[in-house]
């Protein structure tokens, strides 16, 4: 039975309930009914929304006890209406790690009304991603995927389909192949090698670079370079600060609108506590900023480069594309795939060099190792680094698959749904359950990895695990058909990244602080960075 109170809007609704029930039933969920009708006059000065006459909330419970005779997986107690979310504390990856501990590798979770199965062993995680991979590879819709990828006209949120293939193909073929990848490895370079002028700078005055947005600044010169055209250190609409802002706030919206998202008529509880505005507001910031990526490709007389940018190729297409019935890209699809790239190209490699350099410095061992390594394989007095400098190096490359395991980007990667039911580890996932894949989970099982909380690059020595999807102990890039098409250019902007910071300087803690202080706490929703930067001091050894 449920009881609601009327709280401040903040608290929005306190529930009790009677605890039972707890009966699995497939196919007869809670019914739900919303009436509305006067509400509590607000005495909360600040609203955004007048919550004057708003809701009342009357749900009515008809549970349909059905006898399953499906053989679900084990999960955690749930409690009506809100299921487990009161089993959901902290940073959800590591929530999840905690309660497949005592639930299983196949644990099952209902967020509100969505039913949610999570996956933490690599045998689960193969069945899903290999076995299983086509009728896994929808995506779950929601309020924020919609709205940031043009109703879902991208290939990161959009459901499995004619379109999403179809856009994905052409992604693959034209946009991230590696004759692309190739062809801008000058801008790349080119990036690098203002980014270590600018450090060099610092090194010389002795201060102590936020390298976090230092890093961040990096990726989106040259993401937003190669894929929309656009110069940071010149573009005549976005700088370097106001860019960093945006993606970073466009990616927290990805993981809020949890009324929306597992309740129905969850709306009207985002209305009232402003979530839908904040969407709105930082959609028409992102959307701005696309239109003018666009209107700037659009103007009459412009000249397309040798290479041209993601944006030129699809305008391009889009012109010659002819009358016939099959797939017809849109403005809306240029904007959903460049909403994607944006999102999913620029925090991830920034965050991955961040962890590098962060398990580096606490690891002087291995810092000292790393740094042997690349300046005796390259040599004294270099002054530029190449991507062909990438191929010469070996234990290098075992740092970087090392923060890879110890920092998915995505821990949870992104969220699938199942199309058609499907029997995994024994256990009946019914269509339209959301799967979560918990990497994060994967790469520190100790039945896995010795010591899985050591950052230690040689147990890759034998070379024996890679992370391109194809080990399912190992997945920072997801697997199957939903792997990530970045991932050539996030390795090598993650690679050039690194080595830059590791050939042409040392690097020393702020004056009055030790290893101890660094901190190692994550942020995020769906890509998890780090909370606090990393402040340290260059210095040039040569
Ligand atoms: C270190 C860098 C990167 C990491 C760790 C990373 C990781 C991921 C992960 C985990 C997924 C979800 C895979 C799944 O659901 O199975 C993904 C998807 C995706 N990534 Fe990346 N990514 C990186 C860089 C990039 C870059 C540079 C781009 C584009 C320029 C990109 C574009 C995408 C897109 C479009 C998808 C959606 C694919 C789909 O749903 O079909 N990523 N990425």
């Amino acid at each position: 039975m449920i009881r609601r109170e009327k709280g401040r809007r903040r608290d929005l609704w306190m529930l009790e309930y009677d605890k039972g029930g707890g009966e699995e039933e497939e196919g007869g969920g809670p019914v739900v009914t919303v009436a509305k009708a006067a509400d509590n006059s607000s005495d909360d000065g600040d609203n955004n929304i007048s919550i004057n006459n708003i809701v009342n909330v009357t749900i009515i419970f008809t549970k349909k006890f059905q006898t399953s005779k499906l053989k679900l997986p084990p999960g955690p107690q749930k409690l009506p209406i809100i299921g487990n979310l009161h089993n959901l504390e902290g940073l959800l990856h590591k929530c999840l790690q905690n309660l497949s501990k005592s639930h299983g590798p196949v644990m099952r979770l209902h967020f509100g009304f969505v039913s949610v199965v999570i996956v933490s062993s690599n045998q689960a995680a193969e069945e899903v991603l290999k076995t299983h991979d086509l009728d896994c590879c929808s995506r779950p819709e929601t309020v924020a995927t919609k709205k940031i990828s043009y109703n879902f006209k991208d290939i990161g949120f959009a459901p499995y389909g004619e379109e999403w293939r179809a856009l994905r193909k052409l992604a693959v073929v034209e946009l991230f192949s590696l004759k692309k990848l190739n062809a801008f490895r000058y801008i790349r370079e080119e990036e690098n090698d203002l980014f270590v002028k600018k450090l060099s700078e610092a090194s010389q005055k002795q201060s102590p670079v936020n390298l976090k947005k230092a890093l961040f600044t990096l990726i989106a010169s040259i993401v937003c370079r190669l894929a929309f055209g656009q110069n940071l250190h010149g573009s005549e609409f976005i700088d370097e600060d106001s860019i960093e802002e945006l993606a970073s706030r466009s990616e927290k919206l990805q993981a809020k609108f949890a009324f929306s998202n597992f309740f129905p008529g969850g709306w009207i509880i985002d209305r009232i506590t402003g979530q839908s505005k904040s969407l709105n507001e930082v959609f028409s910031e992102l959307d701005g900023f696309f239109n003018r990526v666009l209107d700037d490709h659009l103007k009459p007389g412009r000249r397309v480069l040798e290479t041209p940018d993601v944006v030129d190729v699809m305008i391009g297409m889009m012109n010659k594309q002819g009358e016939d019935g099959s797939f017809k890209l849109t403005t809306d699809h240029i904007k959903g795939t460049i909403s994607d790239i944006f999102l999913a190209g620029v925090n991830t490699s920034a965050t991955t060099i961040l962890w590098a350099m962060t398990e580096l410095m606490r690891n002087p061992r291995v810092m000292k190792k790393v740094q042997d390594e690349v300046r005796t394989v390259l040599g004294e007095n270099r002054e530029k680094i190449t991507e062909q400098d990438l191929n010469k190096l070996n234990y290098f490359k075992l740092v970087i698959k090392e923060t890879f395991r110890l920092h998915p980007a995505a821990p949870l990667l992104l969220p699938r749904e199942t199309m058609s039911p499907i029997k995994l580890q024994g256990y009946d996932i019914p269509v339209k359950t959301q799967i979560m894949i918990n990497v994060y989970a994967l790469a520190r099982d100790p039945k896995l990895w010795e010591n899985p909380d050591e950052f230690k690059p040689e147990r890759f020595a034998d070379g024996s695990v890679d992370y391109r999807g194809l080990n399912f102990e190992l997945l920072p890039f997801g697997s199957g058909r939903r792997v990530c098409p970045g991932m050539t250019m996030g390795i090598a902007m993650v690679e050039l990244g690194l080595l830059n910071l590791l050939y042409f300087f040392n690097w020393g803690l702020p004056e009055g602080t030790t290893v101890k202080d660094i901190d190692m706490e994550e942020e995020g929703a769906v890509i998890i960075g780090k909370k606090v930067s990393l402040e340290l001091v260059p210095i040039r050894p040569h």
